[in-house]
């Protein structure tokens, strides 16, 4: 499984030879200049809630790579209604076995709401999973209780991609103790240092992790890393 980090909340996840992305937000964002929005892949696109930092570029890059959306009933709709073809609706608690695996749509403890404020359904995180690996995708969040659900309903956490930004969602204290309610070691930090609000100290964040054996991983806008 090979994560790449396209800013924000947006990953390029590959998983048995399909490519999904999650929440593109990549031309609005100064940090994620540097990369052509049109050269992502994706055979599905993951949308964890309708904030303008997680939606900005669906339409886009749905209609280029003819993906299908996953998400809520209320986001598929509205992506229906922007021209997308292929829509996948869900909600919390509901998996779909898709051809590359599973999908699971857990609580996400956030708003939703598209940019012009009309309602977009409850957020949701997402757990994906095949025969080999499993991540979670949190989208923003607060610290939960329901976290502890994953590794009862779930296969073992390969990798866990937490905001740890503050101020929107959990910080970084929050997210280890949510590494501990998951029990998955490996996290990789998103929704940090986009805007002012959610700047973080990168080190500190990092040192935090490893004083309670645990490894967070900030990966740079581009790169890729393996599980
Ligand atoms: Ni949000
Ligand atoms: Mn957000």
């Amino acid at each position: 499984m090979k994560i790449t980090y396209y800013g924000q909340s947006c990953f390029g996840i590959e998983m048995s030879g399909k490519h999904l992305v999650t929440d593109p937000f990549v031309t609005p964002n100064e940090l994620a200049a540097h990369i052509d929005l049109l050269s992502i892949k994706a055979d599905y696109i993951l949308v964890s809630h309708g904030h303008q930092d997680h939606i900005h570029d669906l339409e886009a890059l749905a209609k280029h790579t003819g993906a299908t959306v996953v998400s809520s009933w209320e986001i598929c709709t509205w992506a229906g209604t922007k021209g997308i073809e292929k829509v996948h609706p869900m909600n919390t608690g509901g998996k779909w076995k898709f051809d590359f695996g599973t999908v699971m749509c857990v609580t996400a403890q956030h708003s939703s709401s598209f940019p012009d404020g009309t309602y977009a359904g409850n957020p949701m995180g997402f757990v994906v999973w095949n025969d080999r690996k499993c991540f979670y995708f949190a989208g923003d969040t607060a610290l939960t209780m329901d976290m502890k659900l994953i590794p009862m309903l779930c296969p073992p956490l390969s990798c866990a991609l937490l905001p740890i930004g503050d101020n929107f969602t959990m910080d970084v204290n929050q997210a280890i103790i949510a590494s501990d309610f998951i029990e998955c070691k490996e996290i990789i930090g998103c929704h940090y240092d986009t805007f002012g609000f959610i700047k973080i100290d990168k080190e500190a964040a990092i040192k935090a992790f490893s004083a309670k054996d645990k490894n967070l991983r900030l990966v740079d806008i581009g790169s890729s890393i393996e599980f």
